[in-house]
């Protein structure tokens, strides 16, 4: 039988690894993760670990591994549908002999109708009567119609039954009302709109649902900005403003600013890329998501210390996940918003000026550097010397540091020599880091000596790719393309790529119960988890990835030399004939 991932993914929720199997070992934490004496096999030293972030078990002396329904398949000797019951049972779950899965589903489709309603709800409010002073707000913040409309903005009326009494007036359920969060229940029972005498953004997921919104006070109500709590369909951190237009804007690169407001404006002046964080600084979600669609981004976060702060952020965060950043720098401490609003009719030669002009991540964080020290003064001279070989060490590139160095050489009045010979000091520290700390789970290459044919770099590298796919499904789309089964050497790890293609292009969860589904035995649960349990999100990103295929197909590559040198002078020779033979 088959059950929905959504319960699936509930299960293993109310039946949290760790507890689960602290029921049958004692576990300690050692670091990030828990060790124990493994239940499957006799030992004395703890060889078996639980990687809470993966959800998931290995054993480094017998090789068992999975997640927590292998556990119990394993550990109470049950089938799996037994197991599912098995841990219903303990986390007081109903089995779903049919509807549950289908009630979360129904409630999520609930949700995004009443977000639908409601955002047309706000909108035809700007467009009556009572909207007039918000429409009047809009138009002297230089917003057209056409673009208002655009971005289906709405007014939220001061009464604050209003939305309530609409939604509830087309038949929906007070509960769903409540979840969408458009609407809270108050200490004395009474169902109220969350939003009042607002002018309304309506935030829009890539697939067009409207998922949140973000309500702009025009009363000096606090706070300046009010925005959808996290729903069943709305994670703020996982969500980017305007990004279902700017993913249809085929430029090559995204402008990221922090409010709104500066994307609807930047949008009117026909810089359609442009998408904006919800208010929170830059999160692994929404990097994850802007890596589907691009590998550059501009940043344009506004020009006070904070902003600034958030710029440095930002350019490391993009960096060690392949996208390079350029920042662009409004004069005079202003928003993108209040740029536009200045130069008026100007603005759009003036902006793309701007992004002309946007420095590279490096040279902005030089210039950064660079404000805070005065280098007439000796000691500052010292110190703002070393802040930036700190920075140029990192740059690959020869001829850009060498670059850097004449400049800074210049700036500075120091030879260039000792300046470069003062960064090699720094590379050498550095690199002497990098490797100690070996960037790549220490699980992988476990199998390596079942496949003598390959060396172990290869075989993490295949590994790697693995891990990454099944830890990033949602940017799966991207990777697919750029790999092919014949990528794989070692059988195992084809098999494993072509099972988690099939789940991928069906739509499925990338789950340890859904891969063992495609053909492999439940034996193969600790291989596999092997494989994903120490996945390392901080080190292993796209440009890790590229690598990773490089290194593979290089490998490829020289195996196919090797193979033509082998064939002997006397095989050559017949070869030779042969390929005369069919050719006569
Ligand atoms: P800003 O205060 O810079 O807003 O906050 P802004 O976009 O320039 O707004 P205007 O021009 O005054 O209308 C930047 C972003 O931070 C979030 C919002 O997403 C806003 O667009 N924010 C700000 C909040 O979520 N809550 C707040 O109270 C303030
Ligand atoms: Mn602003």
């Amino acid at each position: 039988m088959s059950v929905s991932e959504e319960f699936i993914r509930e299960l293993k929720y109310k039946n949290n690894i760790s507890d689960v199997v602290s029921g049958y070992i004692d576990l300690k934490q050692k670091g990030k993760n828990l060790a124990g004496i493994c239940p499957f096999h006799i030992e004395k030293t703890a060889s078996f670990f639980i990687y809470p972030s993966n959800e998931s078990f290995y054993c480094f002396g017998c090789g068992k591994g999975g997640d927590v329904i292998t556990f119990i398949r394993l550990i109470e000797k049950l089938d799996y549908v037994e197991s599912l019951k098995f841990l219903c049972q303990r986390s007081n779950m109903n089995f779903p002999e049919d509807e549950l899965s289908n009630d979360s589903y129904k409630q999520k489709m609930a949700i995004y109708k009443i977000n639908r309603e409601s955002a047309k709800f706000f909108h035809n409010n700007l467009c009556s009567l009572q909207g007039k002073s918000a429409l009047e707000y809009l138009k002297k913040r230089n917003l057209s119609l056409k673009s208002i409309k655009h971005f289906g903005l709405g007014y939220s009326l001061e009464s604050k039954f209003s939305l309530v009494n609409f939604l509830s007036s087309k038949g929906y359920f007070q509960k769903d009302i409540i979840d969408s969060n458009v609407a809270y229940k108050n200490r004395s029972g009474q169902i109220i709109d969350r939003f009042s005498n607002r002018i309304m953004f309506p935030i829009i997921d890539i697939r067009g649902n409207v998922v949140g919104f973000g309500g702009r006070s025009i009363s000096n109500n606090n706070p300046k900005y009010l925005n959808t709590a996290d729903t069943i369909v709305f994670k703020k951190s996982d969500n980017i403003f305007a990004m279902n237009f700017a993913k249809n804007s085929n430029l090559k690169n995204l402008i990221l600013t922090e409010g709104y407001m500066d994307t609807i404006s930047l949008h009117q002046m026909g810089f359609t890329n442009t998408i904006a964080t919800l208010g929170t600084a830059l999160t692994p979600g929404q990097v994850k998501l802007i890596s589907r669609y691009t590998d550059e981004i501009i940043l344009c976060f506004d020009s006070d210390a904070a902003g600034q702060k958030a710029t440095l952020r930002a350019i490391d965060i993009f960096k060690q996940n392949g996208i390079s950043s350029k920042v662009i720098l409004i004069p005079s401490g202003k928003d993108p918003d209040e740029f536009i609003k200045y130069y008026k009719d100007e603005s759009a030669v003036r902006f793309k000026e701007l992004i002309k002009n946007a420095a590279a991540d490096i040279e902005y964080k030089l210039l950064n550097i660079k404000t805070k020290y005065d280098i007439n003064d000796a000691g500052d001279k010292i110190k703002y010397t070393s802040e930036i070989l700190k920075i140029l060490s990192n740059i690959e590139n020869d001829i850009e540091k060498d670059i850097y160095c004449g400049k800074l050489s210049t700036e500075l009045n120091i030879s260039k020599e000792s300046i470069k010979s003062q960064l090699s000091k720094y590379f050498k520290k550095i690199s002497k880091n990098k490797n100690k700390e070996n960037i790549l789970p220490h699980t992988l290459g476990y199998y390596a000596k079942d496949n003598q044919d390959f060396s172990l770099k290869r075989i993490k590298a295949e590994e790697t790719i693995l891990t990454y796919i099944i830890n990033n499904y949602d940017i799966t789309d991207n990777i697919l393309p750029k790999v092919s089964e014949n990528l794989f050497g070692v059988n195992f790890n084809k098999k494993l790529y072509s099972a988690l293609k099939t789940l991928i292009l069906n739509n499925r969860d990338l789950n340890l119960n859904n891969i063992l589904s495609e053909g492999f035995e439940v034996e193969s649960a600790g291989r596999i988890t092997k494989i994903i349990c120490d996945y390392k999100r901080e080190y292993i990103n796209k440009q890790v990835i590229k690598e990773c295929i490089l290194l593979i197909e290089h490998e490829n590559q020289r195996a196919k030399i090797k193979d033509i040198q082998d064939i002997n002078s006397a095989e050559l020779k017949n070869y030779i004939i042969t390929l005369k033979k069919t050719k006569q």
